[in-house]
C-alpha cells in the first residue's frame, strides 16, 4: 500500500485507507465461511465421486473442526512470534495450496489431509482476523470493522452455498464438477494471499516487538495528524509497560476473570444452536417436507443480508443492547419451530404435512437467523477480541477460539442424533434453554465495550472494576 493512497483523509481521525486494510485483512473469514459452508451442498457430490457412505462422508465434513482446534491453538504462538501479517499470509497460502490440491481429485487419505490442512488455515484466520482488525481499527469504528469478520463468514458460507447448488444443476457429471467446486475456493484463497502480502502489519505487535519506527509508519498510513499517532503510541507503550510477562498477565485473578467472560461468550454463541441450522437447514426442511432451493438457500441467505445491519448497530447501539435483542429474538423463535415440530408430530411421510406448520417453521427459520446474523455472530467474536489485554491477548484469544470450535463441533456432531432420539422438537427447546441462559450472562458479567480503546479497557481490568463496567470511561 503506498503512501500516495493514504492522502485521501476522513476528517474523523483516521484514513479512508482503514476501512480498504480492514476489508483486506477480513477475507481471511471469507475462506472461513467458503469451506464451512462446502459441505452442505457438495457432500453428496463427493461421497459419490470417493464412493463414501455416510460415516466417511461425516468423517470428511469433521475434519475441518478437528483442524480448525489445532490452528486457533498453533496461532497465538504464530501471532506472537511471527506477526499477526505473516500469520495471515501462511493461513492464505495454505488456504490456496489445500484447495488446489484438492482440485486434482487425489486419493482419499490425502483429500482428507487437505481438508484437515483447511481446517488449520481455517482456525489460524478465526483467530488472526479478529485480533488485528481490534489492533488496526481505530476505536471509533473497531466496533464496525470487528463485525467485517463475521459479514465475511457469511458471505463465504452464501457464495459457497450457491456455486455449488449452480454447479449441480450445469455439470451433470460428478467427476468433472467436483474439481470446479474446489477450484472456487482455490480462486478466493488467492485474493486473500495476495490481499494479505499487501495489508501493513499491526501496530500494536510492532510496538510489542520493540519496533516504534515502523508502528509508526504504519499509524500514518491510518491517522491523520502526527499528535494523534504520537497520542496512540503513548497508550499503546504505557499498556505495554504496564503489563508483565505472558505468564505473568496470565495467571493473574483479573485474566482469568475476563476469560471467563471470553470463554462463556463462545460457549453461548455456540450454545443458542447456530451450527444446527448451517449444516442441517436441509436436512430439517426436509422432516418437515420441505425441499428444493427454499431448503437449501434460505438460512444462508438470510444469515448474510441481516449481518449487513450489525455493522452500524454494533456502534450506534452498542454491543450489550444487540445481544440483549438478539437471544430474545432467538429464544421466540426456537420456541416456535419447536411448537411447529411437535404439532407435526412423527409423519410417516412428510408430503402429507400440512400447510400451517410449514410456514410457521420456515418463518421461525427466517426470524431465527435474522437475530443471531445481526447479534451473537458478530458481537461474540467482536467482544473476545475488545477484551483481553495486550500481553495476554494471544492466550485469551487462543483459548476462546478453541472453545468455540470444540462446542460448534458438539452442536454439529449431536443435534441430529439428539433429535433422532428425544423427537424432532426436543433440540429447539434445549437452544431455547441456551438462549435465556445467554441473557442471563449477559446481564450479570458482560461489559459494555462500544468506542473506549483497548487500552482503558486494560486500565479498569487493572483498577480492579466489576466485569460489568469493564467498559466506563473516566
Ligand atoms: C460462528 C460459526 C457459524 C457462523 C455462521 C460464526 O460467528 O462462529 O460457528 O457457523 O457464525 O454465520
Amino acid at each position: 500500500m503506498s503512501n500516495s493512497i493514504n492522502t485521501a483523509g476522513s476528517s474523523s481521525g483516521y484514513k479512508t485507507i482503514v476501512y480498504w486494510i480492514c476489508i483486506v485483512a477480513s477475507l481471511g473469514g471469507l475462506l472461513f465461511g467458503l469451506d464451512q459452508g462446502f459441505i452442505a451442498n457438495a457432500l453428496p457430490t463427493i461421497s459419490h465421486v470417493y464412493k463414501l457412505d455416510m460415516v466417511g462422508g461425516e468423517a470428511y465434513s469433521a475434519i475441518l473442526a478437528v483442524g480448525a482446534l489445532l490452528g486457533a491453538l498453533l496461532s497465538g504462538f504464530f501471532a506472537r512470534f511471527l506477526g499477526r501479517k505473516k500469520s495471515l499470509v501462511g493461513a492464505g497460502f495454505l488456504f490456496a495450496a489445500m484447495s488446489l490440491i484438492s482440485a486434482f481429485l487425489p486419493p482419499m487419505p490425502i483429500l482428507t489431509a487437505c481438508r484437515f490442512l483447511l481446517g488449520f488455515a481455517v482456525g489460524v484466520a478465526s483467530f488472526i482476523v479478529p485480533l488485528y482488525l481490534a489492533e488496526t481499527a481505530p476505536a471509533k469504528i473497531r466496533g464496525a470493522m470487528g463485525t467485517l469478520f463475521q459479514l465475511m463468514i457469511t458471505i463465504g458460507i452464501f457464495l459457497i452455498s450457491a456455486s455449488n447448488v449452480f454447479l449441480v444443476h450445469i455439470i451433470g457429471s460428478e467427476v468433472a464438477r467436483l474439481p470446479v467446486m474446489f477450484l472456487t475456493i482455490a480462486v478466493f484463497a488467492l485474493v486473500m494471499f495476495i490481499g494479505a502480502i499487501m495489508i501493513p502489519e499491526s501496530p500494536r505487535w510492532l510496538m510489542l516487538k520493540g519496533k516504534r519506527e515502523k508502528a509508526n509508519e504504519v499509524l500514518k498510513k491510518t491517522l491523520n495528524t502526527q499528535e494523534e499517532i504520537d497520542f496512540e503510541l503513548k497508550e499503546i507503550q504505557e499498556a505495554i509497560n504496564n503489563s508483565s510477562s505472558v505468564f505473568g498477565a496470565v495467571f493473574k485473578g483479573s485474566f482469568i476473570k475476563i476469560l471467563f467472560v471470553g470463554i462463556l461468550m463462545m460457549v453461548f454463541q455456540q450454545l443458542v444452536g447456530i451450527n444446527m441450522m448451517i449444516y442441517y437447514a436441509p436436512t430439517i426442511f426436509g422432516y418437515a417436507g420441505m425441499k428444493g432451493l427454499v431448503a437449501m438457500m434460505t438460512v444462508p441467505t438470510v444469515n448474510m443480508l441481516f449481518t449487513f445491519p450489525a455493522i452500524w448497530l454494533v456502534e450506534k447501539w452498542g454491543r450489550k443492547k444487540l445481544l440483549y435483542v438478539g437471544a430474545v429474538v432467538m429464544f421466540i423463535s426456537m420456541i416456535a419451530a419447536g411448537l411447529a415440530f411437535l404439532s407435526i408430530g412423527h409423519a410417516a411421510d412428510p408430503s402429507l404435512i400440512g400447510g400451517t406448520p410449514k410456514v410457521v417453521l420456515l418463518i421461525a427459520i427466517i426470524v431465527y437467523i435474522f437475530g443471531f446474523a445481526f447479534s451473537w455472530g458478530p458481537v461474540a467474536w467482536l467482544i473476545c477480541s475488545e477484551l483481553f489485554p495486550l500481553e495476554g491477548r494471544e492466550v485469551g484469544m487462543t483459548i476462546t477460539t478453541m472453545v468455540n470450535w470444540t462446542f460448534a463441533g458438539v452442536v454439529m456432531g449431536f443435534s441430529l442424533t439428539f433429535m433422532k432420539a428425544y423427537g424432532n422438537a426436543s433440540i429447539f427447546f434445549v437452544f431455547a434453554i441456551g438462549c435465556v441462559l445467554a441473557c442471563a450472562f449477559l446481564y450479570f458479567f458482560v461489559p459494555e465495550t462500544r468506542g473506549i480503546t483497548l487500552e482503558e479497557i486494560e486500565k479498569n481490568l487493572k483498577a480492579g472494576k466489576k466485569l460489568k463496567n469493564l467498559g466506563e470511561t473516566e
